[in-house]
């Protein structure tokens, strides 16, 4: 079953503890935290004090998504924050600097993920499929919520969930952009285990039947 992770971008930053409250009331699996640095991406969100006062508000998991340039400087501070997990952009350094961010997270006994842009392909996670947790693609270009599903993203995750059952079976494949009742069948189909939702879900009064409504689409597959 498709698993949901509503990206608090969407919600209201001046009750945030509430709305957490109100996705994790309404059945979410994971709580997705995206973090811009303005550089990586034309946007600026939230960062480590952020983290900090969500993982006291909740113990829900936490999925931080960094969108930005050579993520190990702060990898390890993110785990500190209280991360359950941390994921950055293969675009975002050298393979190098990708590793060095993967083994920071992982010497934080925390869980690690890859990243793909839209325009990178299913083999620039090659060199990390045996040791991350989690493969994100985004069906979006990342920087921005309430942007339109990118349907050609598709042989990707399939691509990828054919590698990854090859190499490490466990990985997580995981989705972002776009996400609603149209589009979750269609990334359940091709393989993904985990659906990052912003408008889908913060964009709707009632949080538990956005999220039922969610998981239900994409049961139908
Ligand atoms: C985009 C972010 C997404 C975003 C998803 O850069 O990574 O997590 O919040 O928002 P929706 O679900 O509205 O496309
Ligand atoms: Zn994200």
């Amino acid at each position: 079953m498709l698993k949901i992770a509503p990206s608090i971008l969407a919600a209201d930053f001046s009750r945030l503890g509430a709305e957490i409250e109100d996705v994790k009331n309404g059945g979410a699996d994971w709580l997705h935290v995206d973090v811009m640095d303005g550089r990586f991406v034309p946007n600026i969100s939230v960062g480590i004090p952020v983290v900090a006062s969500v993982r006291r508000a909740t113990d829900m998991f936490l999925d931080v998504h960094l969108m930005i340039l050579e993520p190990v400087r702060y990898a390890a501070r993110f785990c500190d924050a209280g991360a359950d997990l941390v994921s950055f952009h293969v675009e975002a350094d050298s393979p190098e600097g990708i590793s060095a961010a993967v083994e920071a997270v992982k010497a934080k006994g925390k869980k690690a993920g890859v990243v793909l842009k839209p325009a990178t392909p299913a083999s620039a996670a090659a060199p990390w499929l045996e040791r991350v947790d989690m493969v994100l693609v985004m069906t979006v270009e990342p920087g921005f919520g309430g942007q339109s599903f990118m349907a050609d993203m598709l042989p990707k995750l399939r691509e990828l969930r054919a590698m990854m059952d090859r190499v490490n079976p466990g990985c997580i494949l995981e989705t972002d952009g776009g996400i609603d009742v149209t589009t979750a069948p269609l990334v359940a189909a091709a393989g993904c285990d985990m659906a990052v939702a912003g408008s889908a879900v913060f964009g709707k009064k009632d949080r538990a039947q956005a999220i039922r409504a969610i998981r239900e689409s994409a049961r139908e597959q």
